[in-house]
């Protein structure tokens, strides 16, 4: 939402930029006006179409008036990016609660997502070693392999176990007792030792999971990193994610097709971890290399679903050195 305090703050700054007067007498002969009523209308029934409104009356405003105004709207301009950031962020939590995702991918699409390392990682764990699947779905790739391998704990998770499923999955966890999922909300809140220790696991998976939906890819990284062995590696999915550094526009908007590239370059910045792509697919991984694991910080600029592009979920950060 747009605050009371918010919308306060931008009138200030458009008064003052008139001199301080201009609302408080006739706020209609003013060309911010467009602008105003576009941002009452989404203050008192906030919707896509609202929200879009107070874009085109920001861009419909003469250039004379855009930079006399420019710090008002400079400030408009940041809060709906939070704005729209938070409205994409909602949506993604409500679409996972209602889990609609393909979430049943078997050994066979974990083997051509990852391509061959995927299995020699797997069959490369020895004795007591973990394989953990984050963003798991229906988990039927590990729920193949736990019982093949009593001695690897197998641990996956999701933000829910998708509908349907859940008896299946509970019946595995009692037959196979190197096999558990847990249910923990988002990923990026969780309480990390109620999954595993720190630099226990031997392989991480995470096949169009928690990295190809949420906003805080950073974070979610960092979590996964956690739990890595040195020498452990972690594989998922390319996703839309787009970094911009320096001082280049960060909106979904002036995104080029060779941004993807953008992901590879700032992955390779990670300190305590190798990044490569895995062979014969377009997937990554991140192999731990150090106890001592440093993921710079991304700041989310925008992120929306470009349906058009068939991405779930873009997202645009600007990272800071
Ligand atoms: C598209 S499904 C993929 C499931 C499985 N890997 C497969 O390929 O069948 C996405 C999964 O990621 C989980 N997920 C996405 N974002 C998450 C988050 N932030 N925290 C926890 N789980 C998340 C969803 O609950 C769901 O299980």
């Amino acid at each position: 939402m747009i605050t009371i305090g918010q919308y306060q703050e931008f009138l200030d700054r458009a008064a003052a930029a008139h001199g301080g007067i201009i609302f408080g007498l006739n706020p209609y002969n003013s060309s911010v006006t467009p602008v105003l009523e576009a941002v009452e209308e989404y203050v008192q029934a906030p919707s896509n179409a609202s929200f879009n409104a107070i874009r085109n009356a920001l861009e419909r405003m003469p250039t004379d008036r855009k930079i006399k105004y420019r710090d008002a709207i400079g400030y408009l301009e940041g809060v709906l990016r939070a704005e729209r950031n938070e409205a994409s962020r909602l949506d993604t939590e409500t679409r996972l609660r209602g889990n609609p995702f393909r979430v049943s991918s078997d050994m066979r699409e974990y083997e051509t997502t990852f391509g061959p390392k995927f299995g020699k990682k797997l069959q490369a764990i020895g004795g007591g070693g973990i394989w953990m699947d984050g963003g798991a779905g229906e988990a039927n790739a590990m729920r193949r392999f736990a019982p093949t391998r009593p001695d690897v704990d197998c641990i996956a998770f999701s933000h829910s176990i998708p509908s349907g499923a859940a008896a299946s999955i509970r019946a595995d966890e009692e037959s196979c007792p190197n096999f558990s999922y847990h249910e923990i909300g988002m990923f990026e809140e969780y309480d990390l030792s109620l999954l595993a220790p720190p630099q226990s696991c031997d392989l991480i998976t995470d096949l169009n999971g928690v990295l190809y939906y949420t906003q805080e890819f950073d974070e979610a990284l960092r979590r996964y990193l956690h739990f890595l062995k040195v020498g452990g590696t972690l594989m998922f999915t390319r996703s839309a994610v787009h970094i911009v550094e320096g001082h280049g526009k960060a909106d979904i908007g002036s995104l080029a097709d060779s941004d993807y590239d953008s992901l590879d370059r700032w992955l390779a910045r990670i300190l305590g971890a190798k990044a490569y792509r895995l062979p014969r697919t377009s997937s990554l991984a991140l192999k731990r290399t150090s106890e001592d694991v440093r993921v710079p910080r991304l700041k989310l600029k925008d992120s929306g679903r470009v349906v058009e592009k068939g991405h779930a979920v873009t997202r645009v950060y600007k990272s800071y050195h």
